[in-house]
């Protein structure tokens, strides 16, 4: 959940550090801890800081840095607290080599223990540092850079995304083994680079790098090679996305841009999907992937959520599902076999415990499928299918449009696999991303926000298909508000939460027409009678405008798409109260968009 960067070119040395500090600032939503840069030339200089990049750009010289080659991070901590000690790169002994690394490497201690018995001293408390040594010692002992690379990796267990440069070589080195790294070709420099947005204004031209691969970078070329040394040739690959798709274009945060990207991440989701002269969806990259006898949703967060909403509309069409937390999956004995597909559901595609869970399906044999955002992404390259949700780069950490998406992917995939779906679904469908632009244009979520900003709590209850999103609703409040909120299907409060309902906890109740309303109104006055303010999401304002302080409403739609439209409402009110307190909105504290550890 580290992000790391690569640069050499033909191009000035000069623009070396600009390159680097670029790619760091689009990758710091994968982990804003602390960053820093090495760049080679006769020697290796290291510039570190803990803290977000502006404390790094604040410390560097105040020339631009040259030099031939260099490798910036930006760090999630895992082994080792924050720290300018901690932050990557990292260095052995004499400081000819530096390195950056994403991901755990689960024998250091052994390694360092071995090291430090040949004399060689450590710094940090990370697993990384193990690897500047090993290189080092390899190099000391008579290897070119380039084979002490891959015989310091060839030591590693674990997972990593790992790179390295050395003094006196205008090479950059990495490879990976469960962590993702892309290279990018560009006029006249290669990048190595966590994920695509970190070079995407230098060039679209990319090679998504397997497990096992090595690679060189040069201001002359570009060498790909298998773990016996031998080249491979990988096709390149133009990625979709331009770089204004990867910057703020004016909005204050990556989040409230994404929130508005909803309608245009809708239609390119549907895009082609439902049919136009028949009332069916087709899916065209999942050809050949036929009903299930029964199926596993395995997921995490936000995308759990957009899961336990999509395997309610599978049940609706008699598919037999469940919705897994993907890091229990395999902890409990799971009946998976041969008939079961089961369905990776992330948006990045690099989620640590979703891929754990694809790996146990795989290895018993089941079908699996990624449903995700990523192009190229681990989950893609390792599951049997693969349907892109198309949302374009999200950057926020807190996940928005790539939610709204996912649950219109589900939606399509619940008909695509059961060959059943009605007109009416597919015209609420189209209608969809105008519905949602309406709302974006007439919602006084932030007038609601500001009423409530200095509550204790927040709650959020619905029903049904509405259960899920009340759960998204408290999870998005939570993690960019640092207040403490919690969702639960509405039946559920008079077990226990309504204890901690009060004249200071707004609640938000979804009711839709979809919902049993009745019983929902009978939730709303349940905590109307001990004195909650009431926000009442809903399509059917008639129905509780009488029980409720605020009425966000949402156009009228298909029962079943109530809860996409709902969720617009509540993402904007976590926006708002987050945005009055002052907080970190596109990188809350001790979050990452990308967990790639366990
Ligand atoms: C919350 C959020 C996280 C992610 C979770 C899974 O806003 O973004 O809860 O949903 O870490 O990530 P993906 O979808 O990349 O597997």
């Amino acid at each position: 959940m580290c992000g790391i960067i690569g640069y050499t070119g033909a191009g000035r040395d000069e623009e070396l550090s600009e390159i680097l500090l670029n790619g760091l600032s689009s990758l710091e939503y994968r982990g804003y801890d602390s960053a820093g840069v090495a760049i080679a030339n006769s020697t290796v200089s290291v510039y570190k800081s803990e803290g977000e990049l502006s404390e790094l750009e604040r410390k560097l010289p105040p020339n631009t840095l040259e030099g031939f080659a260099g490798i910036g991070h930006t760090r999630w901590s895992t082994h080792g607290p924050p720290s300018d000690t901690n932050a990557h790169p990292h260095t052995g002994c004499d400081r000819r080599v530096a390195v950056v690394h994403n991901g755990i490497i689960e024998n250091y201690e052994e390694l360092r223990k071995e090291l430090e018995a040949n004399d060689h001293e450590f710094e940090s408390e990370t697993d990384t540092e193990v690897v500047p040594h090993l290189i080092e010692e390899a190099i000391t002992q008579g290897s070119t850079p380039e084979t002490a690379f891959r015989q310091a990796v060839h030591r590693l267990e674990g997972s990593y995304a790992v790179s390295a440069v050395v003094s006196g070589h205008d090479a950059v080195f990495a490879t990976r083994n469960q962590s993702p790294l892309v290279l990018g070709i560009g006029d006249d420099g290669y990048f190595l680079a966590s994920d695509v947005p970190a070079f995407l204004e230098y060039t679209d031209d990319v090679v998504y790098l397997e497990d096992g691969q090595y690679v060189s970078i040069t201001r002359s070329g570009v060498e790909i090679t298998d773990e016996q040394g031998t080249l491979v040739d990988m096709p390149v690959e133009t990625v979709e996305w331009d770089a204004a798709d990867a910057g703020k274009s004016g909005y204050d945060h990556y989040m409230l841009k994404e929130i508005n990207e909803q309608p245009h991440a809708l239609r390119e989701c549907l895009r082609g999907r439902p049919r136009e002269l028949e009332a069916s969806i087709a899916i065209d990259e999942l050809e050949g992937l036929k009903q299930p006898e029964r199926v596993h949703f395995v997921s995490c967060g936000t995308s759990y959520h957009a899961s336990r909403y999509g395997a309610k509309l599978f049940r609706e069409q008699g598919i037999q599902t469940t919705t897994f937390l993907a890091s229990e999956y395999d902890v409990d004995s799971i009946p998976i076999d041969e008939e079961t597909l089961v369905v990776g559901v992330t948006q990045s595609g690099e989620t640590a415990d979703t891929l754990r869970a694809l790996r146990a399906a795989n290895s018993v044999g089941a079908e699996t499928l990624a449903v995700t955002n990523v192009v190229g992404c681990s989950a893609a390259r390792e599951t049997d299918y693969v349907m892109y949700i198309r949302a374009g780069p999200e950057i926020g950490v807190a996940a928005t449009k790539t939610f709204a998406s996912q649950q219109v992917a589900l939606a399509m995939l619940s008909r695509d696999l059961s060959g059943r779906c009605s007109s009416a679904f597919i015209e609420a469908l189209r209608a969809l991303p105008d519905q949602v632009q309406s709302i974006l244009d007439t919602s006084h979520a932030a007038a609601v926000a500001d009423e409530y900003v200095d509550a204790d709590a927040y709650f959020f209850i619905g029903r049904g298909f509405d259960a899920p999103v009340a759960l998204e609703g408290a999870l998005k409040m939570k993690e960019i508000t640092y207040k403490h909120a919690e969702g639960f299907p509405a039946g559920e409060l008079k077990h226990g939460p309504l204890a901690l309902v009060t004249e200071r906890t707004p609640v938000f109740a979804m009711i839709s027409g979809n919902s049993n309303i009745e019983r929902m109104v009978g939730n709303v006055r349940e905590v109307e009678s001990r004195g909650a303010p009431v926000v009442a999401v809903t399509d059917v304002p008639g129905r509780i405008e009488n029980h409720a302080d605020h009425v966000l409403e949402i156009p009228e739609t298909h029962g079943l798409f109530a809860p996409i439209l709902a969720n617009i409402q509540l993402q904007l009110v976590s926006y708002w109260v987050a945005n009055r307190l002052g907080r970190s909105i596109d990188k809350p504290r001790n979050l990452a968009k990308s967990v790639t550890v366990e």
